[in-house]
């Protein structure tokens, strides 16, 4: 057997990278705010030996008014319209969100081998991103300085990954430049104009803020998160979002035009290339049918902390969905982000944002993908994916005049009430 040397370097390097995270994960200090699950456990007579608890000790257990602070995970896939849901955290005034902080896990610990199915580049992965998130979500964003390159020297940086999609890193304390605004800034007038990122200011800002929320495409499945669900420091709400394959691999053409030729040359001449790459199809719908299960399961260590979201729903009615969605993680909503949904659904032509960004018109863009996919390409997506199909509520079609009749619903009337 061929010996690898570049697995052998990755793992060295992802090792040390692990020690690192891991041992400034247990030097970090403890938690902000009381992390017990029920106040009352915290009160300040009980022994904190014989409290399960010890990490209560910053003071907060002598304030009867614990506001627990909530973490919330937006576990997606690309091209599944998490740049849509994470908006609807981003806008919120007393959420601090990030942007896909993993990118620079990926980046770090597998810059060649993005799509690695490796189940051991895999483990590598997931530790330290469940590690990254840990920190993250206690506001400790100097973790990210191990895996931003070049090394961010004075906790500065200009380099943290979409810097500008984060609402709280484009304003005051940690930019001034834009003032306080209401408006969300546009993502490349904030890293224009807002210099150099000093973490300190976003640590203090994060603290500032009530809670947390982190969006992601690289986390597969829920059950990649259990540890981070089952911490009691933490308090996460996870909504995987999901979306109609067809719709994603179309999307994927349009933004991913290099990564994803193979089926852009099917799309574009009507046949079928040798060289079809049916694995970049294929992760989807397993991961989607693995954590969908999982999460529908109702296992008791999700009780409370899953939802599941189909983007289409979220899309056809915005106003509804994000309604529950904010009852689920338990904040109350603002009025910020229903002006943001107002001003960014409304009926308006497609503007060059959309393939980036999110969409004027949501419920157009939601199905715009029936218009341009050929047949051929969408029975090869429904005969590869049928489990998950079926269980989302996505409809087949098995005619191109099906596919094309938008008065045709392929979303299936479906309601995923969160686990409670
Ligand atoms: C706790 O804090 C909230 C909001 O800050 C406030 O509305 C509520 O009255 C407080 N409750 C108590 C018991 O102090
Ligand atoms: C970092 O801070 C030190 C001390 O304030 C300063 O001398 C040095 O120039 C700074 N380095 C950079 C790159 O800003
Ligand atoms: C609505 O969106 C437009 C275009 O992005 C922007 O110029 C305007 O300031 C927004 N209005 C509000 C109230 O957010
Ligand atoms: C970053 O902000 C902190 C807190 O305000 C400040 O003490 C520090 O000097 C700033 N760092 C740089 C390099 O400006
Ligand atoms: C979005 O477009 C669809 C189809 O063109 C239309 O039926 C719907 O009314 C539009 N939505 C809004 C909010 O204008
Ligand atoms: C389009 O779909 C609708 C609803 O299923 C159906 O009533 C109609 O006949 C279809 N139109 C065509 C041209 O197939």
């Amino acid at each position: 057997m061929q010996c690898s040397w570049k697995a052998v370097l990755l793992l060295a390097l992802a090792s040390s990278a692990i020690q690192y995270t891991a041992f400034r994960t247990f030097t970090t200090k403890s938690f902000q705010v009381c992390p017990i699950p029920n106040p009352n456990n915290c009160s300040p007579g009980q022994d904190p030996t014989e409290s399960p608890d010890r990490l209560c000790e910053d003071g907060q257990l002598t304030n009867s008014n614990i506001s627990r602070k909530t973490h919330i995970l937006i576990l997606a896939t690309t091209r599944s319209g998490s740049t849509f849901l994470g908006q609807l955290f981003n806008q919120h005034t007393d959420v601090f969100y990030l942007f896909e902080p993993l990118y620079h896990v990926e980046y770090t610990l597998m810059p060649k081998i993005s799509n690695s199915q490796s189940a051991t580049d895999r483990r590598v992965m997931l530790g330290a991103s469940r590690d990254l998130l840990r920190s993250l979500y206690d506001c400790d964003l100097y973790i990210m300085e191990n895996y931003i390159t070049p090394q961010p020297l004075n906790h500065t940086t200009d380099r943290l990954f979409r810097r500008g999609a984060s609402k709280a890193l484009c304003s005051p304390p940690v930019c001034d430049a834009l003032g306080h605004t209401d408006i969300y800034p546009e993502e490349g007038d904030c890293v224009k104009k807002c210099g150099t990122l000093n973490l300190t200011l976003a640590m203090e800002s994060c603290k500032e803020h009530r809670h947390v929320a982190i969006k992601t495409v690289r986390v597969s499945e829920v059950n990649d998160l259990r540890a981070l669900v089952e911490d009691p420091r933490l308090n996460l709400k996870v909504i995987q979002l999901v979306r109609d394959p067809r719709a994603i691999i179309t999307s994927r053409t349009i933004a991913f035009v290099d990564e994803y030729r193979s089926w852009g040359i099917w799309k574009t001449t009507g046949r079928r290339p040798k060289n079809l790459d049916v694995t970049q199809l294929t992760p989807i719908c397993e991961d989607y049918f693995h954590s969908v299960s999982t999460g529908l399961s109702r296992p008791p260590w999700l009780k409370g902390r899953y939802m599941l979201l189909r983007y289409e729903d979220l899309a056809r009615n915005p106003m509804k969905k994000v309604e529950e969605i904010y009852d689920f993680v338990g904040i109350p909503l603002d009025a910020n982000v229903q002006r943001w949904i107002l001003n960014n659904t409304k009926a308006d032509e497609s503007s060059p944002k959309e393939i980036y960004g999110t969409s004027r018109n949501s419920s157009t863009t939601a199905e715009a993908w029936r218009l341009t996919l050929p047949y051929d390409i969408v029975e090869f997506i429904q005969k590869t994916c049928p489990q998950v199909m079926v269980q989302l509520g996505y409809k087949t079609v098995r005619s191109s005049q099906d596919l094309k009749n938008l008065s045709y619903n392929l979303i299936e009337d479906r309601s995923f009430p969160p686990f409670l």
